[in-house]
C-alpha cells in the first residue's frame, strides 16, 4: 500500500490534513533519511519508515482483530503512526564533511514534542487524548515508565509495535541488501501481499 492509500484509511478532516502536509512537504520528506543510524539510513528513508508503520498497522490490526477486539480505530492507528516523526525532516542538518546531526535546538524530546505540537497546529490537526498519549509514546515510555501506574495506552502500544518492526526488525526495509547504499536493491515496499500463517488461539 502506498502512503497516499493509507491515508486514505483515515477518518475525517485529518484525512485531507494529512495529505496537506504530504503533499507540501513531499520534496523534504523524500530527502530525510529515516534516521541519523538506526533505520533507513537512506535519502527518502524518512518516507519510507512511516510508509513501511503504516503498512505494518493495516496487516497487524487485521490480524489481531480477528483474534480480539482493539480499543481503537485503524484510522486512530495510521493516524499517529503518519504523525509519529513529524519533527524529524526539520531536526536534521547536514554538516559540511555531509554527516547528518541533530540540530541543537531539536536535540530534547521535550523540544522535539514542542516542535510536533506546533507543526500539528500550524497545520490545524486536532488529536483526541488517546491519540496525544500515542503520539507521546510511540517510542516507548522510557524515563516515563512508573510501576505505579500504566502510562502507554493501548493505542500507543500497538503503534509502538509498528515503529519498532520497522524500526528495528526490518531497519534496511524496503531495501533488503544494503552492502553499500549505492548497490541497494530496492525491493517491493507494498505489504498488501503478504499473508500471515493462521495465528487463531484454539
Ligand atoms: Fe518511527
Amino acid at each position: 500500500m502506498t502512503i497516499v492509500q493509507a491515508l486514505f484509511l483515515i477518518d475525517g478532516p485529518s484525512r485531507n490534513i494529512c495529505n496537506k502536509i504530504l503533499t507540501e512537504n513531499f520534496n523534504l520528506f523524500s530527502r530525510v533519511q529515516g534516521s541519523s543510524y538506526n533505520h533507513q539510513t537512506w535519502e527518502g528513508g524518512y518516507l519510507d519508515h512511516i510508509t513501511e508503520v503504516m503498512n505494518w498497522a493495516v496487516v497487524l490490526y487485521g490480524a489481531i482483530s480477528r483474534e480480539r477486539t482493539l480499543p481503537f480505530s485503524l484510522s486512530d492507528a495510521l493516524l499517529v503512526l503518519f504523525l509519529h516523526d513529524i519533527e524529524k525532516p526539520w531536526k536534521y542538518k547536514l554538516t559540511l564533511g555531509n554527516q547528518l546531526k541533530i540540530r541543537t535546538s531539536l536535540k530534547s524530546k521535550e523540544a522535539q514534542k514542542e516542535f510536533r505540537d506546533k507543526k500539528l497546529s500550524e497545520y490545524g490537526i486536532v488529536l483526541s487524548a488517546e491519540q496525544e498519549n500515542a503520539m507521546r509514546y510511540a517510542e516507548g515510555e522510557n524515563n516515563d515508565y512508573t510501576n505505579l501506574r500504566r502510562v502507554m495506552n493501548e493505542l500507543a502500544g500497538f503503534c509502538h509495535i509498528c515503529d519498532i518492526l520497522s524500526a528495528r526488525v526490518f531497519h534496511n526495509y524496503p531495501r533488503r541488501d544494503m552492502p553499500g547504499l549505492g548497490q541497494a536493491q530496492r525491493i517491493n515496499g507494498d505489504l498488501s501481499n503478504f499473508h500471515l500463517p493462521d495465528l487463531s488461539l484454539s
